[in-house]
């Protein structure tokens, strides 16, 4: 599925994350930048140990924050690491923390350069946010700041299963319909 905004596309495909040739994919980071499992871990094995070698000199990351390295055996030139909130059902926070994350990754991106970035659905595995709560932050965050910032011309969301991307796909159409930016291609 793919939309645009002004000349802008957001698009959802069904993949890993590792394989994007986007200029930076963004990782599913934790605070100390130092690898994990899921999409941490995926991105750390593909991009081999150089990766790990300058994650561990970035002094971490915020929850809400991104730090940006370089891609090394990835098809990408950088990893843009976003660190989500892990998942607390009625703290309000968690929901700006995500769109935070989403933010952030969008402003290092422009700090650098790249206009083209795929995300995989940040918290909504080992952090536990539900998908169909995620998928509209994730995607209502991207498309203001796509209004705001035209320099950025893809934004792909790399969903690792169909369940995933079917709630990326409701959240998109929803916001099709509601915001007179997004529209559908
Ligand atoms: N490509 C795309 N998406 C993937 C891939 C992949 N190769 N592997 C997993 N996913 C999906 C998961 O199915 C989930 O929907 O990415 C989403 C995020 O899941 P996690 O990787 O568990 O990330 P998150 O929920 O943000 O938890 C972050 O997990 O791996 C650790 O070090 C990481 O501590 C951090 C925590």
């Amino acid at each position: 599925m793919r939309v645009h905004i002004n000349q802008a596309a957001i698009e959802l495909v069904q993949g890993d994350i590792t394989e994007q040739d986007t200029q930076a994919i963004v990782n599913a980071a934790n605070t100390t930048l130092l690898g994990g499992g899921g999409v941490d871990g995926a991105i750390h094995r593909a991009a081999g140990p150089r990766l790990l070698r300058e994650t561990s000199t970035l002094g971490g990351c915020a929850t809400g924050d991104a730090k940006i390295s370089g891609g090394y055996r990835l098809k990408a030139d950088h990893v843009i690491h976003a660190v989500g909130p892990v998942y607390r059902k009625d703290d309000p926070d968690v929901a700006r923390l995500l769109a935070s994350a989403h933010r952030r990754s969008l402003e290092v991106a422009l700090e650098h350069g790249v206009s083209t970035v795929a995300f995989p659905a940040i918290s909504t595995g080992v952090y536990g946010y539900p998908l169909h709560e995620a998928a509209p932050i994730a995607l209502g965050t991207t498309a203001d700041f796509l209004r705001d910032h035209p320099q950025i011309t893809l934004v792909r969301f790399v969903l690792f299963d169909q369940r995933a991307l079917a709630a990326f796909e409701a959240a998109l159409a929803d916001l099709s319909r509601s915001d007179p930016n997004v529209q559908p291609d």
